[in-house]
């Protein structure tokens, strides 16, 4: 298996530039199954999601074809079932729903289970398709939707945590075909929402409001091909940021949008690293003096990303004093904490707060990856961290981050990604002192 080795205690400087965004990308790939023409999308990060989500276009019927950093796909004739293990293994698939049910009214996808992060349902997902006709029923492990009158309503997307954003992306990718209006309430707010209207739009849908809280539909009969270059990725952008102030290090951000980051930039300044914000550019530094410990709470969009709670929690190990990291979003999304812990950080979980009491040299050493974002805050903690560290089961990394180690070396980190394996010719033994087991 493929693990990153790094050599901590270089401070980052230098330019990288930001890839497209996965969870923009993700529900577009999905809405290109909404016309039988073809459609072609601009700035595609290589990351083995996007790949997955490819195969689970071809596997519903669709050509699918990567030229570079584009992707044209074609649904000319499509089925609404698609393979049922590709679809299983990848939590962002459900965003195939909401297209199957507006071009076919019916679809047909395995039950995504839970992920380490936390339980995942999808009854907000199911209430909007009900509420639009929707028939729902639960076969071998397939859950159905069939919708005899696809027909526009009112939807309150709200849940106990807030919104739900792929929810909100697979009830307007059903309603765009729909009869009649639709006012999707409670909507989420992401900019990948806003992403994903502004591609359904250039293909002929109806919608105004989509980034506010409130999303109106009015259902066409039918929408064509079209081209679009999806935003760059906030989370990735977020992620260089919190390693550049983590480092000491100088770094600035190309090809960002500033105001999707603005909650980010907010911490990050409280924290005494200093971001300027260009049009397309975000420099981040650190002030001199130390960094002060900030706490954050994640929330729905504008509000700080959970996708971006692990990062900053290897960040306030560092700083002199407490910081209190709550995670309102997803339960279990702490999995970094123990692999911290045997880095040297010491933090105490009380159910949803992690209380960091920071201020202590992180050391290397072997540490295992549990989801994306966690994974992303190891990657941080072994740039900081003294000596070797060794981070296991990284295809969690390859999932979300394009060319990692390659944007990391730019920048100036010691970082190479080697595999376990004897056989890989890209083979090299974990040192012994750093060999755990994986049980
Ligand atoms: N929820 C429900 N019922 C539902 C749907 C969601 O209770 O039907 C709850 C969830 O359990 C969670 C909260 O609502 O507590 C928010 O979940 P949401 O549905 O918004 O998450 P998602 O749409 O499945 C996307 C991203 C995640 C990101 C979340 C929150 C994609 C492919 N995934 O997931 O990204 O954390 O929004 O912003 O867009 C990641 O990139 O690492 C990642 C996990």
């Amino acid at each position: 298996m493929d693990y990153l080795e790094i050599n901590g205690g270089i401070p980052l400087r230098g330019e990288v530039s930001i890839s497209g965004s996965k969870n923009a990308v993700l529900p577009i790939l999905a809405a290109a199954l909404l016309t039988d023409e073809e459609c072609v999308i601009h700035r595609i990060p290589n990351l083995s999601d996007v790949k997955f989500m490819g195969k689970i276009l071809e596997s519903l019927g669709a050509e699918v074809q990567f030229y570079g950093e584009s992707i044209h796909v074609r649904a000319k004739d499509i089925r609404p079932v698609g393979d049922y293990d590709i679809i299983r293994k990848m939590r962002g698939s459900i965003c195939i729903m909401g297209p199957l049910i507006g071009r076919l009214h019916e679809a047909r996808v395995s039950l995504p289970g839970g992920c380490v992060i936390g339980a995942r349902p999808i009854n907000l997902h199911l209430r909007g398709f009900e509420a639009l006709g929707g028939e729902i029923s639960l076969k071998e492990g397939y859950i159905i939707v069939k919708v005899p009158r696809l027909k526009g309503t009112n939807v309150f997307m709200g849940g106990r945590k807030g919104s739900t954003v792929l929810g909100t992306a697979n009830i307007m990718m059903a309603a765009v075909l729909a009869e009649g209006d639709t006012v999707i309430e409670y909507a989420a707010c992401e900019p990948e929402v806003k992403d994903l209207a502004d591609f359904l739009i250039k293909m002929g849908a109806d919608i105004h409001g989509a980034g506010s809280p409130t999303i109106y539909i009015k259902g066409v009969s039918k929408l064509h091909g079209a081209e679009h270059t999806v935003i760059p990725d906030r989370i990735e952008a977020a992620t260089y940021a919190i390693a550049a102030a983590a480092t000491q290090g100088e770094v600035t951000l190309a090809n960002v949008i500033p105001e999707h980051l603005q909650s980010v930039l907010y911490e990050l300044r409280q924290a005494n690293v200093e971001c300027l914000t260009g049009t397309n550019t975000i420099r981040v530094k650190r002030n001199p003096g130390p960094l002060r410990p900030v706490s954050i709470a994640t929330q729905p969009y504008p509000g700080f990303p959970t996708d971006v709670q692990a990062q900053f929690m290897t960040l306030m190990t560092q700083v002199n004093g407490i910081s209190i990291i709550t995670e309102r979003i997803f339960e279990s999304r702490f999995m970094h904490v123990p692999e911290l812990e045997r880095m040297g950080a010491k933090i105490e979980l009380e159910g949803i707060n992690a209380i960091v009491e920071g201020g202590r040299q992180l050391q290397g050493a072997h540490v295992m990856s549990s989801d994306l974002r966690a994974s992303a805050a190891l990657v941080i903690a072994g740039l900081i961290a003294e000596n070797r560290t060794i981070i296991s089961r990284i295809y969690h990394l390859d999932r979300g981050y394009e060319k990692l180690e390659q944007k990391l070396r730019i920048l100036g980190a010691d970082i190479g990604r080697w595999n376990s394996d004897p056989d890989s010719p890209n083979y090299r033994a974990i040192p012994s002192s750093l060999v755990i087991s994986e049980e």
